[in-house]
């Protein structure tokens, strides 16, 4: 049954989840306060959403070669950032089988939809599997909240537009590690009835400091989109002194990853999760042969640039490449960088075979200098990335 009507539920996948929130918001209006209002908007979280349902009953069905575990661990992690709870999924379930009879109509009998509740609780029941086990790790009890307030210690202004914010525990209590590529989700509250809203973001320290860090770009509406909610919060409204709701750290990308030389390339902002990892390995491997490369629009926009120095010292063998769209004030302030203008050529990464590399970026950015290391040979599953948004690259589907 599953296998005669994917191609339908898979071409109105996205007409399915766009029905489905609006239906699940008007009956549960909390729920707002947990779901990104600007991915609602910009479609990005109905897309994922679909395409991992119709991705997991591909996977039932054995027609898919991807392998599964990797987007199932993707949506757990995000999934338990947020505290998502298994009597969510009653809800959830109950709204996306409501949107499906919706928008197929006819086309789902009695039979259909049994088939399709079957494969969303088998999802559920992995999902909610997992997610126990990671809350279990996180030392968070059946029913305790996920929340934690923490402190505003310092507040760097990196570049113009972006901010680094250090954070103690406000009770006083220990400083959690993490594993550098993690991120934590901030919940901030915002004015009038706009209520909660949640946003992740990497940690950029080093794991182990007595803080965190993240380090905040602050989102500009284009084309008359409105600016970035939480971004805008952050670097308006938050100062020394003041607390923040945070979740534990969560993300399955580790930065650090295997053993060997690393190869490192991040593109704006997408460079925290390299910061979390140089600091790192700058106490742990400071022998380990790293390359960094980096592409920002100016030396002046390139964020946490001013570590760069000091981690050269501790690294010997940190290499770096910076590719700045302009390079006019590329005034190099101690740094031992080869500097090339433009955007990131893939020809000119250095790729050393025995790599294991992250990328971090915008989406294109990535998909553009995959596909060049992919073609230069570099093994698909030494290539790690984390998109700063729900899914994943669009060859994986999610
Ligand atoms: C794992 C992970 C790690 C991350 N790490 C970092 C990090 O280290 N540093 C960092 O700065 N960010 C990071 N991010 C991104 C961060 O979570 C936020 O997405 C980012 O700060 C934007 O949030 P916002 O609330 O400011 O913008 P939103 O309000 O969520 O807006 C996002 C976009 O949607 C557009 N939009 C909103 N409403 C509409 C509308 N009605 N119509 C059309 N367009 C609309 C906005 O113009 C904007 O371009 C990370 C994300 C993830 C998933
Ligand atoms: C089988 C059931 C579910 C599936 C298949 C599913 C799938 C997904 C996917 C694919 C993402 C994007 C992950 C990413 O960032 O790449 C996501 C995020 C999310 N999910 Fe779920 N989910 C399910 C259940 C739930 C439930 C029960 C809730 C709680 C009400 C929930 C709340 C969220 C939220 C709030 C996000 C982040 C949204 C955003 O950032 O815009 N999900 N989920």
């Amino acid at each position: 049954m599953v296998k005669a009507t994917l191609p339908v539920v898979q071409a109105h996948g996205e007409a399915i989840t766009g029905c489905f929130y609006p239906r699940m918001f008007k009956a549960h209006p909390e729920l707002l306060n947990i779901f990104n209002r600007g991915n609602q908007a910009n479609g990005a979280q109905k897309a994922a959403l679909a395409a991992s349902v119709v991705a997991y009953a591909e996977h039932l069905l054995g027609t898919s070669d991807l392998p599964w575990e990797p987007i199932l661990e993707r949506i757990a992690q995000k999934h338990v950032s947020l505290g998502i709870s298994a009597p969510q999924y009653t809800i959830v379930g109950r709204h996306l089988m409501a949107a499906i009879g919706e928008v197929l109509g006819d086309a789902v009998t009695p039979e259909v939809a049994a088939a399709w509740d079957e494969v969303y609780w088998l999802f559920a029941c992995e999902l909610i599997a997992r997610e126990a086990r990671l809350y279990t790790e996180a030392g968070i009890a059946e029913g305790q909240s996920i929340w934690r307030e923490w402190r505003i210690e310092n507040r760097t202004e990196e570049t113009r537009e972006v901010v680094s914010f250090t954070l103690v525990p406000a009770d006083g209590g220990t400083v959690p590690t993490f594993t550098p590529g993690q991120y934590v989700s901030v919940a901030v509250d915002l004015d009038g009835d706009r209520g909660q809203q949640i946003r992740q973001y990497s940690l950029s320290g080093r794991p182990d400091a007595d803080h965190w860090r993240i380090t905040v770009k602050r989102v500009r509406g284009i084309d008359g989109a409105p600016d970035g909610v939480v971004s805008t919060f952050l670097h308006e409204r938050v100062q020394v002194g003041d607390t923040l709701r945070l979740s534990p750290p969560c993300g399955e990308v580790s930065v650090v990853a295997g053993e060997g030389p690393l190869l490192l390339v991040s593109a704006g902002i997408g460079l925290t999760p390299a910061m979390a990892a140089l600091e790192h390995l700058a106490v742990t491997e400071p022998e380990r042969p790293v390359v960094l490369v980096h592409a920002d629009r100016a030396g002046t926009a390139h964020a946490m640039r001013n570590d760069l120095p000091r981690l050269q010292e501790q690294l010997p063998n940190l290499r770096m490449r910076l590719w700045y769209e302009d390079v006019t004030d590329s005034q190099l302030l101690g740094l031992k960088a080869e500097v090339a203008s433009g955007l990131v050529d893939p020809e000119q990464i250095p790729v050393n075979p025995d790599a294991h590399v992250h990328l971090c970026g915008p989406v294109p950015f990535m998909t553009t200098v995959r596909g060049g290391l992919l073609r230069r040979g570099v093994p698909r599953e030494r290539i790690a990335y984390e998109v700063f948004g729900p899914g994943m690259l669009r060859d994986e589907r999610v």
